[in-house]
């Protein structure tokens, strides 16, 4: 198999049906591609069941309708096609890419005669950080920011939107760091190119309130966890100098799991008690 992703054996379900991992392709003439205008969504199945399936299509769907997109499918039909897809291809442990994009049916900035198309995609996909996802990963603050709640429709996971998550990270591997930090118009302290944030300061597990970035189902999960673990969890205001004292950091996400962070710009960490709580509580939950 080459290395290239389109050239893969599978199967994706796509427009309602199963179809060859190879066959799925798209004319250059579509709307997503000229204009992002599609959602999209990163799923994980843990041995055989899929994790959050229903929040995630929720998502999806709640995405596509911010970018004014309607499908023909419920919830539960999206949930029930994430599983045969990965039955289909014999996957027990996987990554699952929803995606809804508008087509080739119309072009211009007036999207609405571009219809919604709508496919699920699943492979194996390992850890997301490889071996640093155990000893830390490293963050280095990046050029673009996020900008204030008015100016994106921030709450959705939109792929136009990650145009300057993906600059960031080009930013940070470039600097050789594994990721980016990302700051809002504000100067204050976001989350990675891929994952929301967490640090420990003066013993309170602090994450930034997600007010102009995604508000990841991960974060959600973990901030659920702490509270049943008993472990003080505060959404707040973080500006670059609280990272400075932090004594733990870590990121969250479907793909990045729970990570630690080991170092920020100048600022190192250890890979501390909390981090390695949560960690474990996690991969209880998931599997
Ligand atoms: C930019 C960004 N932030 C946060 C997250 C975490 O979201 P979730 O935990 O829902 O996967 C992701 C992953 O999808 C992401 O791409």
């Amino acid at each position: 198999m080459s290395t290239y992703f389109d050239d893969r054996d599978g199967t994706i379900w796509i427009d309602g049906e199963f179809k060859d991992w190879r066959e799925c392709k798209l004319h250059v003439i579509t709307h997503g591609l000229h204009y992002g205008s599609s959602v999209f969504e990163g799923i994980r199945m843990y041995n055989g069941k899929i994790f959050k399936n229903r929040e995630h299509m929720e998502r999806l769907i709640f995405s596509a309708n911010a970018l004014d997109m309607n499908i023909d499918y419920s919830v539960d039909q999206l949930m029930d096609m994430a599983q045969a897809v990965c039955e289909k291809n014999n996957l027990t442990d996987a990554y699952l890419r929803p995606i809804i994009w508008r087509g080739s049916e119309a072009m211009g900035v007036d999207a609405r005669a571009a219809l919604p198309h709508v496919a699920i995609a699943a492979w194996y996909w390992g850890s997301y950080f490889g071996d640093a996802a155990e000893k830390g990963i490293s963050l280095v603050t990046v050029k673009w920011r996020k900008p204030p709640p008015g100016c994106v429709p921030f709450e959705a996971k939109c792929g136009g939107i990650y145009v300057t998550n993906s600059l960031n990270k080009h930013e940070a591997v470039d600097k050789g760091y594994n990721d980016a930090l990302v700051l809002d118009w504000r100067g204050q302290v976001c989350e990675s190119s891929g994952a929301n944030l967490f640090a420990l300061i003066d013993g309170v597990l602090k994450t930034p309130i997600a007010d102009c970035f995604l508000n990841g189902i991960t974060r959600q999960t973990v901030i659920q966890l702490c509270k049943d673990l008993d472990i003080a969890v505060e959404e707040c205001v973080l500006i670059p100098k609280d990272l400075e004292k932090a004594t733990e950091v870590f990121v969250t996400g479907t793909a990045a799991e729970v990570t630690p962070v080991s170092r920020i710009n100048d600022t190192v960490y250890k890979v501390g008690e909390v981090t390695k709580k949560l960690q474990e509580a996690y991969t209880k939950l998931t599997h």
